[in-house]
């Protein structure tokens, strides 16, 4: 019977087996089949099947402790055409959900019975209009908890501490999987399973591609670095040198901070400028760079044009981490899309010994995935041209109106 857990009432904080008030020798097994609704045929069977087993009824109520997110908001969200939202996406303290229209009615108490049942979450949040800014932001509105115009929040992303305001600067929980890939993959080993800070930092972790072997680390350029959630546990982890630049003075300021927080020391050098000036200066200096990884969806592979004219010969041919979203017609490959748009960008076609590939990282949207390409910059971009910055704005080269998405681009960004 107990292997039957689907028909055992399982209200949570509530037991399945009581003893029987009358029968100190008799113990009662509440199902959760509600008086005078049919007993499912397998429960039936069982029951006649043990000795001295028999139904009877057992009064159970059931309140707000022991209901879902799901089951209070469906008491309260009547009409069954509406959606009832139970997923966020935590960030620290903050829930952050998105509403759907026909939600927004509802959204306090949403967010109330929300942050009742989430006991690590003590704000809420919902974006307001579709409008994000330059630096990946959104207006939110507090739907729950104080709402004191405080977003500050301090969480954990694989073991490392990150600290930031979260109405000034991106983060995305989602990408913990992604970045941790990509880290590993140029530190050329994994982390080390239960390390957090301290014991064991640095040391150890299994070999998984050729930096391994490397005595001397690559040095890594994060050209859209955020607060840095690659930059963080490359420098703090595993010892590798990042430049991590990104031009929200409020996400350079949070890498400051994080660098502190996680004792990144001099491996972290932080920059605040656009990136493909990032890029420019770092060729004009001379700055060998062995990889470089570009996280802003919407825009980021259009930055490649930035590496056009690069000091192969002192800067080396960086492998490229960069980021896209992209959407294939039926029949179209997305290794293929991929390759074209960055090729367009770097003006060049990547060689077949460029190891160009692809990681699918999530989708966005129904058969709209971002995408991680990842080759060896090509190294006919020397002999080209270099683009001039002043042909820029916002990102988006401006008699383009914005390369692949044009205004659309402006109204929501990477
Ligand atoms: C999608 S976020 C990625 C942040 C981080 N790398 C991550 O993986 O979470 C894109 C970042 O690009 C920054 N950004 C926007 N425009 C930029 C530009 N022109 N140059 C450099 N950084 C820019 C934004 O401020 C934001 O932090």
């Amino acid at each position: 019977m107990m292997k039957e857990r689907s028909f055992l009432l399982n209200f949570p904080r509530r037991k399945n087996v009581y003893d029987d008030p009358e029968d100190p020798s008799r113990r009662i097994v509440v199902t959760n089949t509600v008086e005078g609704s049919k007993v499912p045929a397998a429960v039936q069977e069982m029951v006649e099947k043990e000795e001295g087993w028999r139904f009877s009824t057992f009064p159970v109520e059931k309140g707000y402790a022991d209901m879902t997110v799901e089951e209070v908001l469906r008491t309260i969200i009547t009409d069954p055409s509406v959606e009832i939202p139970t997923s966020f996406e935590g960030v620290g303290h903050i829930a952050h959900m998105n509403l759907r229209e026909n939600v927004l009615p509802w959204k306090y108490v949403v967010g109330r019975v929300v942050m009742d049942k989430n006991k690590n979450i003590s704000k809420v949040i919902t974006k307001v209009g579709t409008i994000e800014s330059e630096f990946r932001t959104f207006d939110m509105e507090c739907i729950a908890g104080s709402d004191d115009g405080n977003y500050e929040v301090e969480l954990k992303e694989e073991g490392n501490r990150f600290k930031f305001d979260f109405s000034k600067v991106y983060w995305n929980s989602k990408l913990a999987g992604e970045h941790r890939r990509v880290v590993e993959e140029i530190a050329g080993r994994k982390k080390e399973k239960g390390k957090g800070k301290g014991k064991g930092k640095g040391k150890g972790g299994e070999a998984i591609v050729g930096n391994a072997a490397n005595t001397k680390p690559p040095v890594v350029a994060d050209i859209m670095a955020g607060v840095g959630p690659f930059a963080i546990p490359l420098t703090s982890d595993f010892k590798v040198p990042v430049l991590a630049n990104d031009l929200n003075p409020s996400s350079y300021l949070g890498l400051v901070e994080n660098g502190k927080l996680n004792k990144s020391g001099n491996l972290l050098t932080p920059y605040n400028l656009d990136g493909r000036e990032f890029i420019h200066k770092l060729s004009d200096e001379g700055t060998r760079v062995d990889y470089a990884v570009m996280n802003l969806p919407a825009i980021a592979v259009e930055f490649l044009d930035a590496f056009r004219g690069w000091d192969v010969g002192r800067c080396g041919r960086p492998v490229v981490y960069v980021y896209g979203f992209y959407k294939a017609e039926e029949g179209e490959d997305y290794d293929v899309l991929v390759r074209e748009r960055c090729e367009r960008a770097l003006g060049v076609k990547i060689g077949e010994g460029d190891e160009f590939g692809t990681h699918r990282v999530r989708d966005v949207a129904p058969k709209k995935p971002m995408m991680c390409a990842r080759f060896r910059l090509p190294k006919e971009v020397e002999g080209m041209e270099r683009v001039d910055l002043g042909d820029y704005e916002m990102g988006i080269r401006k008699e383009e109106g914005g390369g692949e998405g044009g205004d659309k681009k402006r109204q929501k960004l990477g």
